[in-house]
């Protein structure tokens, strides 16, 4: 293999997606199967994941959890259910999220635990059942890897009325650091994408309700792309980013300088 491609390769890595059926999730899972990983998606729909992994396994291998990793049994269950196949995980991707919008004064207050036990608590509790997994994959200067996937709200202030998601995306970055400082000496990094506006089942209201001026947030002037998350995802689970963690990596067109 020539030396970049080999910096860049995830061939037979075996990778965990959440929320890996539509949006961001899916786009990161199809970079990774058509990379060579092996990878396992999770989410609530047993539908939606028997549709993806058949489509996705086109490409190469696929497979399938269904959970609600929004309680902490339900990331345990997904964590016994993939020691049922392996026992060693290379690439933890925390991505599955949920957001609430509804007016300041209305704001309701399950809207923070709804958004805050997916977006924080499973991002937390998942990594936690995969640490062994992750550990027995670490090798001498070739560290397992955890990415969590953040948001420019978690970093600029929204123009939407989405309190406990934006706070939500602020935790998930200090929770990256914090826990890149306590799981490093292990072998294992953690990195968080930052994404700006890509569309998704999550967006696909704000994207009709804002039209062009979402794209016009971008310096690039354009809205993201599968390419751009995958190679991003690619990257942070790459032997060339064997020495990067706690790190936030905008993948966002320049939003947040934008904005
Ligand atoms: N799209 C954007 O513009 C954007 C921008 C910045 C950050 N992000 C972040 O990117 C991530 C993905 O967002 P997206 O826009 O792609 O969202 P999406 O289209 O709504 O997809 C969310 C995925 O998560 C799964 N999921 C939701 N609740 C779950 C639960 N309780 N347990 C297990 N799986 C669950 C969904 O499947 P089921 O419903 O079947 O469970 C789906 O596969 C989120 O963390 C989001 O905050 C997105």
């Amino acid at each position: 293999m020539h030396e970049v491609q080999r910096l860049f390769s995830i061939e037979g890595r075996r990778a965990l997606v959440t929320g890996g059926t539509v949006g961001i999730g899916r786009m990161i899972a199809a970079a990774y199967v058509r990379a060579g990983a092996d990878v396992t998606i999770v989410s609530r729909k047993p539908e939606d994941l028997e549709r993806a992994v058949a489509e996705l396994s086109a490409d190469g291998t696929c497979r399938s959890i269904t959970a609600d990793l929004s309680t902490r049994e339900g990331c345990a269950h997904v964590a016994d259910r993939y020691a049922d196949h392996a026992s060693s995980l290379d690439i933890l991707v925390n991505n599955a999220g949920a957001t609430w919008g509804a007016d300041f004064d209305e704001f309701p207050d399950k809207a923070w635990s709804r958004v805050l036990d997916l977006n924080v608590r499973a991002v937390f509790n998942l990594t936690q059942a995969f640490a062994p997994a992750l550990r027995a994959a670490a090798a001498d200067d070739a560290p397992s890897r955890v990415i969590n996937i953040g948001s420019v709200d978690g970093i600029r202030a929204p123009d939407l009325d989405t309190y406990s998601y934006a706070a939500s995306k602020a935790a998930v970055h200090q929770l990256t650091r914090h826990l890149a400082k306590r799981l490093g000496p292990e072998g294992i990094t953690v990195n968080a994408i930052v994404p700006g506006p890509f569309p998704s089942r999550m967006m696909a209201a704000t994207i009709e309700e804002m039209g062009d001026s979402i794209a016009e947030m971008s310096p690039l002037g354009r809205i993201g792309r599968a390419d751009d998350i995958g190679a991003a995802a690619i990257y942070l689970a790459s032997p060339g980013a064997a020495w990067v963690t706690g790190s936030l990596l905008p993948v966002d067109g320049g939003v947040i300088v934008g904005s």
